[in-house]
């Protein structure tokens, strides 16, 4: 099994938080949100939304659009840094939204195959990716922010988890462990 190409890809990914700023050709970026669209999703409803934010306008966008300041930025902000910041894309080039329709039956667990297949064919293309906590429900799924956050995300859907995407700048030297104990043979 060892050399199963898809198997090697899928155990060689990793949180990419270093980039290279180069910009990501828009056929890998396609090829990325294809697999996305492939992943398995209740009743086939692909009731999921990508929103590929690839210019620095974008960004500054997305980060205007979350409006004021919201705590879990703080903290990341390089020091004496003006919000909006970008400080929290780890110099990556592309952020990709997934967002999701709350009334498709188990939204959640569509978006997040779709969100695996992302990584796992970016990284099987060379490029790393992170989830981004911060930019999810409770930075963007406010009414204040209801009108701002309408370019990035459908009417009627939510938020559910962000990515950045770009050329690694760095691959950990140690990836983190795997827990032995999660798993029962029966
Ligand atoms: C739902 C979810 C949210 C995450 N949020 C963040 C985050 O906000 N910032 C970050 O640096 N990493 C984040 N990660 C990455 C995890 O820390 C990472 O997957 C974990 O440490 C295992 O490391 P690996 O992905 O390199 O195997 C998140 C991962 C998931 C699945």
């Amino acid at each position: 099994m060892e050399n199963n190409e898809v198997l090697k890809n899928m155990n060689s990914r990793f949180s990419c938080r270093r980039f290279k700023p180069d910009a990501v050709e828009k056929e890998k970026l396609e090829a990325v949100i294809e697999a996305a669209k492939h992943a398995a999703s209740g009743h086939n409803l692909q009731a999921w939304h990508f929103t590929v934010i690839s210019t620095e306008q974008g960004k500054k966008e997305l980060l205007g659009a979350v409006g004021p300041e919201p705590e879990q930025f703080k903290k990341l902000a390089p020091k004496g840094a003006t919000w909006p910041h970008p400080s929290d894309f780890y110099g990556a080039p592309v952020v990709i939204m997934i967002s999701y329709d709350p009334n498709a039956p188990w939204p959640e667990a569509g978006v997040f195959l779709a969100a695996g297949n992302i990584m796992n064919a970016a990284n099987a293309l060379g490029l790393g990716t992170c989830c981004l906590t911060v930019f999810s429900n409770d930075v963007f799924n406010t009414e204040d922010t209801a009108r701002s956050k309408s370019k990035f995300i459908p009417d009627g859907y939510k938020l559910y988890v962000s990515m950045v995407l770009g050329y690694p700048a760095a691959v950990p030297a140690k990836r983190p462990e795997r827990r032995d104990d999660v798993v029962s043979w029966l």
